[in-house]
């Protein structure tokens, strides 16, 4: 387990929250009702649902969903300090390496990243899921 600055108070905030987030999941072809939770730096706790389609491909997960509305209501400087990953399935499941690119644009290699694994709730920094995501530059 990763250790983290923030308050393990405020850890265990965002995964209540991701929790909540799961149960408005429309996932009706799937059945698999996921919910994320971004913390922003200043304390704000953002969440996302996922939101399946009939054009199965179009599904979008509850990272991305929380991602973008981040974005939306807070605009494009927002940072990540913490995400929580839930389901409502009793599954593991990291996010996935499509969410794991998109929250690199917003987060830090130490972000912790808490998702429901194997063997219970896992925290891995961002940089441990994410290991060589996809950059224009070398860093
Ligand atoms: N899903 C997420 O919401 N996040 C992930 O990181 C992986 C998968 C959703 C998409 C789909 O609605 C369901 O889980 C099953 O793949």
């Amino acid at each position: 387990m990763m250790k983290t600055s923030l308050a393990q108070t405020a850890l265990d905030n965002l995964v209540d929250e991701a929790t909540k987030a799961a149960e408005n999941s429309y996932s009706p072809y799937s059945g698999f009702k996921v919910g994320a939770a971004l913390r922003l730096y200043d304390g704000i706790v953002v969440t996302g649902t996922n939101v399946e389609n009939v054009s199965f491909g179009l599904t979008i997960c509850a990272e991305r969903a929380a991602l973008v509305r981040a974005v939306s209501q807070f605009g494009p400087r927002i940072r990540i300090e913490a995400v929580a990953v839930v389901n409502l399935n009793n599954a593991a499941s990291p996010p996935c390496g499509a969410c794991r690119q998109m929250l690199a644009e917003f987060a830090s290699p130490d972000t912790p990243i808490i998702f429901p694994a194997a063997a219970g709730t896992r925290t891995m920094s961002l940089e441990e899921i994410l290991p060589l995501g996809f950059d224009m530059k070398l860093k």
